[in-house]
């Protein structure tokens, strides 16, 4: 009996981390009120007293690192909730230590208010056909449908992609792509990146990213 437990346990243990559900953050009511709380002074000051600066830069766009400029709030309470319930990993798990609800809702909206770099534009045809077309055939939505017709970001959960850095913004869709990012809420994500080309993402990476860093 015991073996077939065991049996039974290594069976499912691969079903039970796939039905693992991908975020906690759900735009509900009281989570909506956490963020319309938040206070843009509050969150410039406290962007500095807790160093987040020192890798976003003053301007929130970054010298090398990701922009968290100009995306939704919403966006970026959910990142910040996701790196806390550490369904996110990296350096930002530990960041997020010590804030609490008043601080995830104040940064946010201080880095929401924020203005995006503006994008290049390169990438050509390739680029071009993923945002605004994408592959019907391949289940490849346009980019444009949930991050905007310029890249400004939609509605709660989908980010700004224009000004990205361009490395970080590869860096990203890798990790949808091979499914080491999984807090995108039924995987919309995820099914765009893994059927993508590493030149397709260079492409849609030169596309949006910041004025100077792209080449
Ligand atoms: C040591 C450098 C460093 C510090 C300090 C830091 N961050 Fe980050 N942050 C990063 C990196 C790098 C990423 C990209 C994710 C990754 O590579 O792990 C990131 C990602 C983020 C994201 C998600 C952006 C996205 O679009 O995916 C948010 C939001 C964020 N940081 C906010 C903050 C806030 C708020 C603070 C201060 C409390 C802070 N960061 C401090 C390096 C840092
Ligand atoms: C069906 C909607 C949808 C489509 C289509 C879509 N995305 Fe996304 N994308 C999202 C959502 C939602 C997130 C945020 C997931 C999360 O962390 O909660 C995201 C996140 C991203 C990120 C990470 C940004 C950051 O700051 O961390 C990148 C890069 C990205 N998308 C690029 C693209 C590209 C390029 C395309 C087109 C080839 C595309 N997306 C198409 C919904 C979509």
């Amino acid at each position: 009996m015991k073996l077939f437990y065991l049996a039974l346990s290594v069976f499912c243990l691969p079903l039970a981390l796939q039905a693992q559900i991908s975020s906690n953050v759900a735009f509900d009511r009281q989570t909506r009120a956490i963020i319309s709380a938040g206070n843009i002074d509050a969150g410039k000051s406290k962007a500095v007293s807790m160093k987040c600066n020192k890798c976003h830069a003053e301007n929130g766009q970054g010298d090398e690192d990701v922009s968290v400029a100009g995306h939704p709030s919403t966006y970026l309470y959910k990142q910040l909730q996701d790196f806390k319930d550490k369904k996110r990993s990296g350096i930002m798990v530990k960041k997020v230590k010590k804030l609490n609800q008043q601080d995830m809702a104040d940064l946010s909206v201080w880095y929401a208010s924020l203005p995006f770099a503006a994008g290049m534009e390169k990438g050509g045809d390739v680029a071009k056909t993923l945002v605004y077309k994408g592959y019907p055939k391949r289940m490849i939505k346009p980019c444009s449908t949930c991050h905007g017709q310029n890249g400004e970001g939609g509605k709660y959960d989908s980010p700004a992609l224009t000004g990205q850095d361009r490395d970080s913004f590869i860096e990203m869709m890798e990790a949808f792509k091979t499914g080491e990012r999984t807090n995108d809420v039924y995987s919309r994500m995820r099914l765009i990146a893994q059927p993508l080309t590493t030149e397709e993402i260079q492409a849609v990476a030169d596309y949006y990213s910041a004025a100077g860093t792209a080449e």
